[in-house]
């Protein structure tokens, strides 16, 4: 089966492919990357301005990463993470990580991804309350959030109105959810800066409704990345991390996406100086080349838990992906990778704003480091997001100029907003192809 064609349309009966019609054929079979560029099969070359699911942090073929997996992968293919046993990879890994981690958080645990990682996070935080002997359980998330797809992180997921837990209940029980820091479409319809920051303010009205005797822990994204590149408010984030140490809850950062330079600093917390409780990782922790996750917490949880002897996950702590982990968290720091998300993603959004801003259909373009987002909008007034057929046809026109980018769902409280969210190593020079092949697309695009 050497025809791509024929590949694909074996792949469309046989082969899931996530946020795609079950049994439609892929579009493209992309075969190898280099740099911020990726090929297909035929020898077409496309400018991944999504860096896949905002993951491939420090871009295609990096050798040393390739080096790293192949020199480990030589020595120790495997041992797991229990009974006990450890490789002296992880143990580097965390060492790394730990002197990354913000506020003390240099205790962990490893997973394969970010699903898992919330998975254990939300564990680890109900079983420190059961272990403190103040068992409690529930945990608050936000409306258009993503968390992942495995049972407890679908449920703490807040996308799609609903659309994500349809037909797969029962869901496990004691998640909530509040309004998100979407100062577009403010669910409580109100306008920043006279707001009060109410989306944060309803944490504390939540907690004390709820009880803050039954409330685990606060979970959200630093920014809201499969949910638009949604920045809160600068006033978001030290508030409710406020709140939940005045009411004993715990707070959750799920960095999965904004971790290891992509908004600029190492991890997006950093912006507003906020120091969570525990903070989920994964994506950026390789850079994407193997699946790895991981929790980080610090010493009053892993004291509060000693002793106890927890399940994990089989591939928890995989030598090969921490050994890549290693590399790629050496390169964050020896190529000050996070400065580089900052002064590319400025200019960015610098040209983004003048070129686009002026399109009746184009609105809110906003970001933060290299989680950068507009709106498509039937008009600038009424701010009723676009259809979703104009997003996709941009994303289907763009790759059919050579560029990768991603929209969000337009079933969603953020509408249809068109993602840019490259790889961290992309120059200027590129980011310039990127964006001369993106305006004409989009000011093609007919308003209502
Ligand atoms: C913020 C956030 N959390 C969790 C996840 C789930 O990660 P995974 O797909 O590795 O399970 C994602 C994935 O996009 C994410 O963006």
């Amino acid at each position: 089966m050497a025809n791509p064609d024929e590949r694909l349309g074996w792949a469309q009966e046989h082969i899931i492919n996530a946020v795609y019609p079950i049994g439609q054929k892929a579009a493209v079979l992309f075969e190898k990357g280099d740099g911020v560029m990726l090929e297909d099969t035929q020898g077409k070359k496309y400018i991944d301005a999504s860096s896949q699911l905002t993951c491939v942090n420090l871009g295609y073929g990096r050798r040393e990463l390739i080096d790293a997996a192949a020199a480990e992968m030589s020595k120790l293919q495997f041992i797991k993470l229990f009974h006990g046993h450890c490789s002296p990879s992880v143990i580097e890994c965390a060492r790394l990580l730990a002197g990354l981690t913000p506020g003390g958080l240099d205790r962990f645990v490893f997973t394969a991804g970010g699903s898992e990682s919330i998975e254990m996070a939300v564990q680890y935080a109900r079983l420190y309350w059961h272990k403190k002997g103040r068992p409690k359980h529930k945990i608050i998330s936000l409306f258009d959030s993503y968390h992942g797809i495995t049972l407890g992180a679908v449920t703490a997921s807040g996308y799609g109105k609903g659309s994500a837990w349809r037909g797969i209940g029962p869901l496990p029980s004691g998640f909530l959810h509040i309004p998100a820091f979407n100062c577009y479409y403010c669910m409580f319809g109100r306008q920043y800066l006279e707001c009060g920051i109410k989306c944060a303010q309803f944490l504390e009205e939540t907690i004390l409704k709820e009880g803050p005797d039954s409330i685990a822990a606060f979970l959200a994204e630093p920014v809201q990345g499969v949910g638009g590149m949604i920045v809160p408010p600068i006033e978001y984030w030290p508030t409710v991390s406020e709140i939940c140490k005045r009411h004993g809850v715990l707070l959750i950062a799920d960095e999965v996406m904004t971790g290891f330079c992509r908004t600029g600093k190492m991890f997006a917390v950093e912006n507003w100086q906020v120091k969570p409780d525990l903070m989920t990782l994964a994506k950026g922790l390789t850079s994407a080349y193997l699946p790895m996750g991981a929790v980080a917490f610090g010493g009053d949880i892993f004291d509060t838990l000693r002793g106890e002897s927890l399940a994990g996950f089989t591939y928890g702590g995989h030598p090969v992906a921490a050994a890549v982990a290693i590399k790629t968290m050496q390169i964050y720091v020896r190529e000050n990778i996070a400065q580089n998300a900052a002064t590319a993603g400025d200019h960015a959004l610098k040209r983004l704003n003048r070129e686009l801003r002026d399109l009746p259909c184009v609105d809110n373009i906003s970001g933060l480091g290299l989680m950068i987002g507009f709106n498509l909008v039937k008009d600038k007034a009424s701010r009723a997001p676009l259809e979703a057929a104009a997003a996709a046809g941009l994303v289907a026109r763009a790759l059919d100029k050579g560029l990768l980018i991603r929209c969000s769902s337009p079933n969603t409280t953020t509408g249809s907003r068109v993602c840019f969210t490259p790889p961290l190593v992309i120059s200027r020079d590129e980011i310039d192809k990127a964006i001369d092949i993106l305006v004409p697309l989009v000011a093609e695009l007919k308003p209502g």
